[in-house]
């Protein structure tokens, strides 16, 4: 599966399947990074929030040493929300840590602005113990400082992440750039096919995120997954990863383990029998109110997901 790849709305071709890097410790990230490119993998998904990108740095040194062309393989980077009016300086910081001098996508990793003079780099708090967010700033001025960044030659695509509907619905009369890419939370507990839908509508390409579930796979034991994994002679990994092929969607696993990354290669085809499988169960929990969203950090701010507003 790493050398499947799908089109860019900027005609860049971008890999199927990536290894995610979030809540991967130093220590174990850059064998990750390194593992996993030397093993085929094609894409790198990383962020400024993730504090790991002077370790994901050395992993992509560790594997250019190695023979792999920087050419040859995809970096994403995210611009953290205490940076969404100073995007370049995000954006700089990242290729710092990364020891590159572009990355080959890079994205608004949430739709809010947290106060860029708080008391925090990432996470500023309010004397009261709340998140200290300026509720004034509109998205829209993020993606316009986007937007600049790619006459820079420091991005060759820029995207959004955590978008729903109705905060693309709002960006797109006003972008010059369409986002190349919507980074979203997806699995068949949370299929959020209104946005999906709406993507595909207007060329903007899907990754996936937490497709297992996000920390320790609490997907792995839902019935369909298990009764599809078990037809196939596959674990639950294989399912839940192979699910964003037929959708057209990138896919990013996270793993530190590297008999785990190479397993997470190793995808199927599922069947018609299979989709209709998953679809049953995502609408089953649809219906009765029942999804699930593993990743929800409490900023306190409505994003329009139906599931939370
Ligand atoms: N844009 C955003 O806001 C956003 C949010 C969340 C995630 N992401 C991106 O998406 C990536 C993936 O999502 P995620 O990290 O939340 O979770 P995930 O990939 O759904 O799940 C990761 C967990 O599954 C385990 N795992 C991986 N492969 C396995 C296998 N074959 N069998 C059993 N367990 C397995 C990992 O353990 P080990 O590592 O211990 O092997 C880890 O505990 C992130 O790393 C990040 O790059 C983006």
């Amino acid at each position: 599966m790493t050398d499947k790849t799908f089109k860019l709305n900027t005609g860049q071709d971008i890999p199927a399947l990536g290894l995610g890097t979030w809540q991967s410790e130093a220590g174990q990230v850059q064998k990750a990074v390194a593992h996993a490119l030397k093993s085929g993998y094609k894409l790198i998904d990383g962020a400024y929030c993730y504090g790991n990108e002077d370790e994901v740095g050395a992993g992509l040194a560790e594997a250019f040493a190695s023979g792999i062309k920087r050419e040859d393989i995809f970096v994403v980077s995210k611009v953290w929300a205490t940076y969404n009016t100073r995007v370049e300086l995000g954006l700089d910081k990242s290729l710092k840590s990364l020891g590159l001098d572009y990355v080959d996508l890079f994205l608004v990793h949430w739709p809010l602005l947290m106060n860029p003079e708080g008391n925090h780099d990432k996470f500023p708090k309010l004397p009261n113990g709340e998140r200290d967010i300026i509720h004034s700033h509109s998205h829209i001025d993020t993606w316009k400082q986007m937007e600049a960044l790619l006459s820079t030659g420091k991005t060759k695509a820029i995207g959004v992440s955590n978008y729903s509907k109705r905060y693309l619905e709002q960006l797109l009369p006003h972008a010059k750039v369409i986002p190349a890419v919507n980074q979203i939370e997806n699995h068949p507990a949370l299929p959020q096919q209104e946005i999906v839908n709406l993507c595909r509508e207007k060329g903007i390409h899907i990754m996936a995120y937490s497709p297992l579930g996000s920390t320790g796979g609490p997907l792995f034991t839902a019935e369909p997954v298990v009764k599809i994994a078990e037809k196939h002679g596959v674990k639950p990994a294989a399912v839940l990863l192979s699910y964003h092929i037929p959708r057209g969607s990138t896919v990013l696993a996270k793993s530190v383990t590297p008999e785990r990354i190479d397993e997470n290669k190793k995808l199927i085809d599922l069947d018609a029998e299979d989709i209709k499988l998953l679809d049953d169960y995502s609408n089953k929990l649809t219906q009765e109110g029942k999804l699930q969203r593993f990743v929800y950090p409490p900023f306190g701010v409505d994003f329009g997901f139906p599931d939370k507003s």
